[in-house]
Parts: C-alpha cells; structure tokens; sequence
C-alpha cells in the first residue's frame, strides 16, 4: 500500500499532521506540498490532502490542487484532514462541502479535523500581536478557550490521527 499525502499550512502545524498521519501509516507514504506535487498519482493507492482552515476556508493551494486534478483524484480512494480548532463533525463535515468540488466532498472515505496549533513563540512580535488578536476574536466566535497568546496551544490528536490512519488501510486495501 502506498498512500500520498498533500498538504499546505501557515504556520507548520498542517505539515506536522502530516508527519504524524505518515508515522501513523507505518511510513508508507509520501508527503508533499500540494503547490510542489507534479509527481503520477496513479502510483498511490489512496490520496490524502491536508489543510488549516481560516475564517471557514481552507487554503488555496489545496483548493486549486484539488479543482485542477478532480478526474484523477476521483479514480482512487480520496480523503481530507483539516489541522483546526473546530473539531465537531457538523463543522467537519461542512468544511468538506464548502471546499472541495462536490464530485470529491462526496467520495471521501476518510474526512476529520485532527485539532490545530498557534506557535506564538515562533512568531515574531508583530505577527504575534496580530494572531493574538484573530485567535481571541476566532476562539470567542467558535466558543472555545481562549489562547492567551503567549503560549504554545496545540490541540492535535494522536488517538485521531491513529484512527484516520486505519481507515485509510482499509479503503486501501478494498481497492488493492
Ligand atoms: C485568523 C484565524 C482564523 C481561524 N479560523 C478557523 C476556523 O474558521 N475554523 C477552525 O476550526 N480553526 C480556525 N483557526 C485555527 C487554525 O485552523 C489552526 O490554528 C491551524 O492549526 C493552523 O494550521 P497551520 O499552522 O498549518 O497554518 C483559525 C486561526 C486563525 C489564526
């Protein structure tokens, strides 16, 4: 079995999920970024694409990556993680619907939230000012604890990455 994963991220924490989700697969798989990819995908079994949200909208490059390859990626099994707070199935689910062509929202056998991360200490001081700002006004919109913008808030799940990894062997190994 051999899996793909694509992914785009700000500010590292999508990548990490990334690298997690491969560790998770027992390292057969290959991670790129979707906006590098120009690899043959009908070397993999299963496609993975992995993106933060912002504002309800996931990033362009994995927009763009998944419009432009909607024929291929809809010849093998597809699925989608997302690397942000909300981790309700509803807003899982309708973050699906909002960015993915329907023909692929449709056809996932795989789609989930692993939890999301603000790296304050890696930011500089404006940035940081800035993010404090968005996340505070983000969190008390979602309903969730506020970060306090000092520290590091991670909130990515193993035990989810572990179970998304399962699913993806199966689906794998339905189509092998
Ligand atoms: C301005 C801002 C807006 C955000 N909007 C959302 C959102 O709509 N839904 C959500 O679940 N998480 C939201 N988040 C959380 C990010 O998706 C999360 O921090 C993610 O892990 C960042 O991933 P990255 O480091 O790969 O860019 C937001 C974060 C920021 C800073």
């Amino acid at each position: 079995m051999k899996v793909l994963i694509l992914y785009e991220t700000t500010h590292g924490a999508t990548k990490l999920c990334a690298q997690k989700l491969s560790d998770a697969l027992g390292g057969q798989a290959d991670i790129f970024r979707a906006k590098r990819f120009s690899g043959d995908m009908s070397q993999y079994d299963c496609v993975v694409v992995g993106s933060p949200v912002y504002g309800g909208s996931i990033l362009k490059g994995i927009k763009n990556f998944c419009r432009a390859n909607s024929d291929a990626l809809c010849k093998r099994p597809f699925a989608v993680f997302f690397s942000c707070l909300s981790e309700s199935g509803e807003s899982v689910s309708d973050y699906l619907r909002r960015n993915f062509p329907p023909e692929l929202a449709g056809r996932a056998v795989a789609c989930e939230s692993f939890g999301g991360a603000f790296y304050f200490s890696r930011l500089n001081f404006l940035d940081r000012l800035i993010d404090r700002l968005l996340v505070k006004g983000y969190a008390k919109s979602a309903g969730i604890a506020v970060p306090d913008g000092n520290t590091d808030f991670v909130t990515i799940s193993d035990e989810k990455i572990k179970d998304f990894a399962e699913k993806i062997k199966k689906a794998s190994e339905r189509t092998a």
